[in-house]
């Protein structure tokens, strides 16, 4: 699917912006969440986020760097991770457990190390 909008940001400054200054889990009104992490070679920031179970979570991604991807694995979850865009998608996971995200885009020597993990956690 085409982006529905198109966000940009200065990947130079990616740290020091407002969007991604405060980044993690955030509570949103409608009982989902909004995750925010940045790709970088080769680690994702934060490396590990805890979302509940069968609640919309947003994702909102960019890259400080290069060109990245972010794939959850075994579930519909997967951009790419783009110097200078923010990604979002907004997706459900309806089973609890720990998903491993992976970057799915060639991004140089440490690839293959470039993960996190993704909580899903039971409603309370
Ligand atoms: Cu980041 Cu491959």
């Amino acid at each position: 699917l085409p982006p529905s909008n198109i966000e940009t940001i200065d990947p130079k400054t990616v740290f020091s912006d407002p969007r991604f200054q405060e980044r993690g889990v955030k509570a949103n009104a409608n009982g989902g969440v909004t995750v925010t992490m940045v790709g970088m070679m080769f680690a994702y920031l934060p490396n590990e986020v805890h979302v509940p179970a069968g609640k919309p979570v947003t994702f909102r991604l960019t890259s400080a760097d290069v060109i990245h991807g972010f794939e959850i694995v075994g579930t519909n979850g997967n951009t790419m991770v783009v110097p200078g865009y923010v990604s979002q998608f907004t997706t459900t996971f309806p089973t609890p457990g720990e998903y491993l995200i992976v970057c799915n885009e060639y991004c140089g020597l440490g690839h293959h190390t470039m993960s996190a993990k993704l909580v899903v956690e039971a409603a309370q």
